[in-house]
């Protein structure tokens, strides 16, 4: 396989980018030949962005597995597609060829079908980061389930919330997942979750730690005692086969749940034809990938990075990803360091706040170790504050390496502003250009489009690319309301951006009500309701402020009933229902108890004047005249932190 699309030099980047823009049909079709179609498609693109509909590939069919695994097997199946490290560095290392894959993948399809799962029915995916979760993934899409994977770290409430939103039938899940030296019981979590539920039919049960689990007869089923029964049926004379579910370009693969500034998590839908080519495209591009490099994405496969950097942006191009079970700072802060020199690392993509972590070591855990595989190094999920980047360029890259500072979201499917790592030039703390495709514009509070350099605003997208979101499940006008409202014809990202004296896009953060608390999205609303949940809790109201590793921290003020009561042991009480209610991603750093907080007459929270105060900014915090009471704000900054 070759990739005539991978752009080799700053000028013809130019010249892809002009022609994605004044031509993006001809652009896609050119690229969209290289790929496995059951059917061709009678148009490429059609859309708007005011109901929104999108279509990409209109009456073509495809399934997104015969592009991952069935048509690098001539060539390449006997090359590895997967590796994975355990989290403990003294058990065994597992590397998967493109055949074996294809076995496993076939296996769990059957297994499915077998299951009673068809086509469109919802799979819910609990898994820690085993080989397994991906052929999970991969299963499902074989026979056109959609998966929904859920992040490993969230609770059995918001995995309650998830599957009945999804209106899941099935649960995929271990008995437990290892990280660190912590063995978490996930089947446990699926039980609490699944009290009340009367919508899931199985619950598919891997082992990996061999802890006890309970079993609940009829409903609960060992994935081992499946996939034996699925291989005898899936192999016939040494041949193993299961035919690929022929998809509709525009068939949802699968529902992401992502936080937003008000309500709930949203359940963001992909489809199928649109989002494999924007991995492919995007993964290709921004780390340059050649076939036989090892990538290694650090994420967890419960967030989109996982989804599109581990498992379908790779695969789809034949390469070698790498899959890691545990944490970075175990058994030692040198753990990625090790990883990297024990598989030969090409290309290493992790996020800003794991960088700062690891630098709070110093120097000592990088010593001895062999970082010379590294070509190249990616950032996401933050913007990458400029120290954190020169050290990661020169500690980790040894002044070699170039890095791709990758900004995106949940909704974009893939990359859409970034360097191209050695092809176009990079910029500290800077994620530089669009990719071909993408349209950004800034546009000020009114909607108005913000023209020439030197300039900032609010970041939107112009034009429809192949990864865009489709829709959000079950609720399309939130979808509308959400990315398509604020301005008209744009998509809204929720993020404000700067434009350089030369074009290059600087990612300042978001200017909605969602927190980025160590790369993971947090909605404010959302901490706020869990604390409310809290028998004692009045009322509350959360912001963020800067944190030093995590890039964002969580500060909440709590009106509670009684004056005289143990903050200590108040505040302990709110944290467990923050980790019952969503998971300890989301617990506060920092809670203050306050008597009433800075409405404004119409009953309205400040949240300017509550962020100010986090901030320690108390000089600044501008006109209060208008609160209801403005003496509140008084008292709040001398009880402040
Ligand atoms: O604020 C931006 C920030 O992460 C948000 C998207 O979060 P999520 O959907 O969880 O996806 C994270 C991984 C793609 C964005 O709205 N963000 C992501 N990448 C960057 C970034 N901010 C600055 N620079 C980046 N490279």
């Amino acid at each position: 396989m070759t990739f005539s699309y991978q752009i080799k030099s700053l000028e013809k980047y130019r010249e892809a980018y002009q022609k994605s823009i004044e031509n993006p049909e001809a652009f896609w079709e050119e690229i969209a030949a290289h790929f496995t179609w059951q059917k061709k498609w009678d148009t490429i693109l059609s859309y708007n962005f005011i109901e929104p509909k999108i279509e990409w590939f209109g009456g073509a069919k495809l399934n997104i597995t015969e592009n991952c695994i069935d048509r690098h097997l001539a060539n390449r199946g006997e090359e590895i597609a997967i590796i994975w490290e355990p989290n403990d560095p003294k058990e065994q290392v597992r590397s998967i060829t493109y055949t074996e894959l294809h076995k496993q993948v076939c296996m769990v399809a059957q297994m499915l079908t077998n299951l009673g799962v068809k086509k469109g029915d919802r799979v819910c995916i609990y898994m820690g980061m085993v080989p397994e979760l991906t052929f999970a993934i991969l299963g499902c899409a074989r026979i056109g389930a959609i998966h929904s994977v859920i992040f490993g770290g969230f609770s059995a409430q918001s995995i309650s919330d998830r599957l009945a939103d999804a209106q899941a039938g099935y649960i995929i899940t271990c008995d437990g997942a290892e990280r660190g030296n912590k063995t978490i019981n996930l089947k446990s979590v699926i039980d609490d979750a699944l009290v009340g539920n009367e919508q899931v039919k199985k619950v598919i049960v891997f082992t990996r730690s061999k802890i006890p689990v309970a079993m609940q007869k009829g409903r609960d089923t060992w994935w081992e005692d499946e996939m034996e029964q699925a291989g005898q049926q899936v192999e016939k004379n040494g041949v193993v086969s299961f035919p690929a579910e022929p998809m509709h370009a525009e068939d949802p693969l699968f529902i992401l749940y992502t936080s937003g500034s008000t309500g709930k998590p949203k359940g963001v839908v992909h489809s199928t034809a649109g989002y494999l080519l924007w991995t492919n495209y995007t993964f290709l591009n921004v780390f340059q990938y050649q076939l036989g490099q090892v990538h290694f994405c650090t994420a967890d496969i419960g967030w989109i990075t996982g989804h599109s950097y581990i498992v379908y942006g790779p695969l789809s191009a034949g390469g070698t990803t790498l899959m890691f079970e545990g944490i970075p700072t175990w058994p030692d802060a040198g753990r990625f360091w090790d990883i990297v020199a024990k598989h030969k690392v090409n290309i290493l993509y992790t996020a800003p706040t794991a960088i700062r972590s690891l630098m709070a070591f110093g120097l000592e855990p990088l010593k001895n170790k062999d970082l010379s595989s590294l070509q190249v190094l990616g950032s996401v999920g933050e913007p990458i504050n400029e120290e954190a980047w020169h050290w990661f360029s020169q500690h980790i890259g040894k002044g070699n390496c170039p890095i791709v500072d990758t900004w995106w979201q949940t909704e974009t499917g893939g990359i859409m502003i970034s360097n191209l790592a050695g092809i176009t030039p990079q910029k500290p703390a800077h994620a530089t250009l669009p990719l071909p495709g993408v349209i950004p514009v800034l546009v000020d509070e009114n909607g108005i489009e913000i023209i020439g350099n030197g300039v900032s605003g609010n970041l939107c997208i112009k034009q429809a690319w192949p990864g865009i979101i489709r829709t959000t499940y079950g609720d399309h006008e939130r979808c509308k309301t959400n990315y398509f409202s604020t301005y008209p014809n744009l998509y809204f990202t929720g993020d404000g951006c700067l434009r350089d004296e030369v074009g290059n896009y600087r990612i300042t953060g978001r200017v909605d009500d969602v927190l980025n608390v160590s790369g993971h999205r947090i909605g404010t609303a959302e901490v706020e309701n869990a604390i409310n949940r809290h028998s004692g809790v009045i009322e509350s109201a959360v912001v963020g402020y800067p944190h030093d590793v995590k890039g964002q921290g969580i500060y909440a003020y709590v009106i509670f009933e009684e004056s005289n009561h143990n903050q200590n042991l108040t505040k302990q009480d709110i944290l467990q229902t923050v980790t019952r209610i969503i998971g300890p991603i989301a617990k506060p750093d920092k809670i203050q108890f306050v008597l009433g907080l800075p409405k404004t007459r119409s009953g309205k929270i400040m949240r300017r004047i509550l962020r100010k105060i986090a901030e320690g900014e108390t000089q600044s915090i501008g006109d209060t005249s208008t609160l209801l009471d403005p003496n509140i704000v008084d008292d709040i900054i001398a009880g402040a932190f």
